[in-house]
């Protein structure tokens, strides 16, 4: 009942095209409850697709969902191991409601790091999915804000060594290209779960006026109401990217 309610005071004009989320608090949630940290992971995945289903059904045309940053390959070996057993199950149990909800699946991040297993199933995957026009997945796996920008300049140097490009032309469109997001919007909205209050290395260059949205609740308890009270604080947002708020009205 309180998902409906929460859901009816959502302006359907006003959706975000593109919501990003730092699913972050596992761990914590885990520990709360006696468990290990993989507990919280795996109760996670339930909250992924709390986020997804909610997604889809307001409208939202993009949800990035940071999954596994660069600086994650630090933790123990036992985590990360589990991590991406996790990954390559759910990817693949998912597919049939990716199909039946037209959703189609991208991915940001360095997939040359990640087990072959997970390459493949990600590849499988994201083959199946491409002609889906609903709501795309992006799932950012070993990816990083850095890492991501340092790889654009990486290309564009070469553009410019090789004469393609001169320096002085170099602009936001530019870069824009060279990233890995750059299928995508920038994202309206970006979401951070488990009251921690920073950007962890996730979209850098994308979140430039993204409106950003931190709330308490530890990743596996993130349900749908939580998902549409977010939109709804969103909803009662003034973006001005730069203006004055009377050249807004
Ligand atoms: C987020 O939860 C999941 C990943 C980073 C993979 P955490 O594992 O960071 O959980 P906490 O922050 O330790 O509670
Ligand atoms: C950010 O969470 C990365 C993901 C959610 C995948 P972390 O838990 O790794 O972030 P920090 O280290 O606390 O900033
Ligand atoms: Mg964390």
């Amino acid at each position: 009942m309180s998902d409906l309610l929460t859901q009816y005071q959502i302006i359907p004009d006003r959706v975000p095209q593109h919501v990003a989320i730092i699913m972050d608090g596992n761990g914590r949630w885990a520990k709360q409850k006696g468990h290990l940290r993989i507990f919280g992971h795996r109760q996670g995945v339930k909250a992924v697709r709390a986020a997804i289903e909610s997604a889809a059904e307001i409208g939202v045309k993009y949800l990035t969902l940071y999954a596994f940053s660069t600086e994650n390959w630090t933790r123990p070996e036992q985590e990360v191991n589990a991590l991406m057993e996790l990954l390559v199950d759910t990817i693949e149990s998912e597919l049939p409601t990716l199909m039946k909800n037209k959703i189609k699946l991208a991915t940001i991040g360095d997939l040359t790091k990640l087990p072959k297993k997970c390459q493949t199933q990600l590849d499988k995957t994201k083959a199946k999915t491409a002609e889906n026009d609903g709501l795309t997945l992006v799932l950012a796996l070993s990816y990083s804000g850095r890492w991501d920008i340092i790889e654009a300049v990486k290309r564009i140097g070469i553009e410019v060594k090789e004469g393609k490009l001169a320096p002085e032309d170099i602009n936001d469109g530019i870069l824009d290209k060279a990233l890995n997001t750059s299928c995508f919007p920038n994202p309206d909205l970006l979401v951070r779960t488990s009251g921690e209050q920073r950007i962890s290395n996730f979209l850098l260059w994308e979140i430039a006026y993204s409106e950003l949205y931190f709330t308490p609740v530890l990743w596996p308890d993130f349900a749908k109401d939580d998902f549409y009270k977010a939109i709804v604080d969103y909803q009662g947002r003034e973006r001005r990217f730069g203006k004055t708020s009377e050249q807004i009205a």
